[in-house]
């Protein structure tokens, strides 16, 4: 080697800087979301309702990973299509071969959600990478196109040091919908908006579909009102540590009296097995002690129940005592 061995090593390391830079540039530049592709909406349940609408054709299905949020059957329903369950796995992450076994041909989206309305699960970026491998697959299989429809309401609502990856990485044809009512805690307020991915298939066909299904499916469009105050909050969110102190209380009073539960990572939901097989029949033992819990079998895992901890610190810590008893006199529930 001509020059010397020190300066080789130095021009290999300072090198691979310099290609971490311009690979980070780059990747800056895929994912860059220009203004066009951005819609807003009543919500995220708007956004869903138009971006289904604009896809769906009739008998067309759509996978939804059980347990999931219980209005997506009812919106995939309003506009023709036909819902495919999936279970996830026992740690509520995505079962990668249950989804892909359940794709065929009349699979036109995926409905994810992460972080997850009931169970709190994020899902990796590795497992994500697959999904989009797996879509991609299938795509090619059937010659068709199938839409990841990554639903994000909770994005911004996370615990310690956990991250939402991106969808966009992962796959090209993909959606996000999301809404401000949680992250700014603004419940009942209508407003969200739909991103799709810059290179998703048919663009301007599909962004002249989303535009059009906005308007007619009686909404007219996100609120005037409320477009102009998430303008000017956009990086703002609630206080997360107030939901993670919650988080810890719950937690703790659920570990102390025996239920198990994985431990949320996102969102404000807890979802516990439930200590016997009927979760009916547990909701109805725990109402006697003024604690409401919805049936996992509404969002399709009995088994299950969902608490949520978007109540008072007090409200939790006076549920403590309550759990205790409900738990000691289940057997003669
Ligand atoms: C997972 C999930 N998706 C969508 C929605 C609907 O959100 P929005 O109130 O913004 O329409 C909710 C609301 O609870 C939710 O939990």
């Amino acid at each position: 080697m001509a020059i010397s061995k020190k300066m080789n090593e130095f021009a290999t390391s300072s090198s691979w800087i310099r290609r971490m830079f311009e690979e980070g540039a780059k990747l800056k530049k895929e994912l860059r979301v220009a203004a066009e592709e951005i819609l807003m909406t009543c919500g995220a349940a708007g956004a869903l309702n138009v971006v289904l609408k604009s896809i769906l054709n009739p008998d067309e299905e759509v996978i939804i990973l059980a347990p999931f949020f219980v209005e997506y059957k009812f919106y995939i329903d309003n506009h023709g299509g036909r819902s495919v369950v999936v279970p996830t796995r026992d740690d509520f992450n995505l079962d990668l071969e249950a989804i892909s076994a359940s794709i065929t041909a009349k699979t036109k989206a995926v409905i994810i959600n992460s972080p997850n309305n009931p169970t709190g699960q994020i899902y990796p970026a590795a497992d994500l990478q697959k999904l989009g491998e797996v879509l991609s697959g299938c795509q090619e299989k059937y010659g068709s196109a199938i839409f990841l429809l990554s639903d994000e309401p909770y994005r911004k609502i996370i615990y310690d040091d956990h991250q939402v990856p991106a969808v966009f990485r992962s796959y090209r044809n993909s959606i996000i919908v999301s809404s401000y009512s949680k992250d700014l805690s603004l419940p009942g307020e209508r407003i969200g908006y739909i991103a799709v991915h810059p290179d998703i298939i048919e663009k301007t066909g599909l962004l002249a579909a989303l535009t059009l299904a906005n308007r007619i499916l009686g909404f007219v469009n996100a609120p005037a009102l409320m477009q102009r105050v998430v303008a000017e909050l956009q990086g703002v969110k609630v206080d997360t540590s107030v939901y993670a102190r919650r988080r810890q209380i719950f937690c703790d009073i659920l570990t102390g009296c025996g239920l198990a539960f994985t431990p949320p990572k996102g969102a404000f939901y807890i979802f516990p097995k439930t200590p016997i097989a009927d979760d009916v029949q547990f909701v109805a033992h725990l109402q006697k002690y003024k604690i409401l819990a919805v049936p996992g079998r509404g969002f399709g895992s009995p088994g299950y129940i969902r608490l949520a901890f978007c109540v008072d610190d007090d409200v939790i810590s006076r549920s403590g005592a309550a759990f205790r008893q409900a738990m000691e006199t289940l057997g003669e529930a």
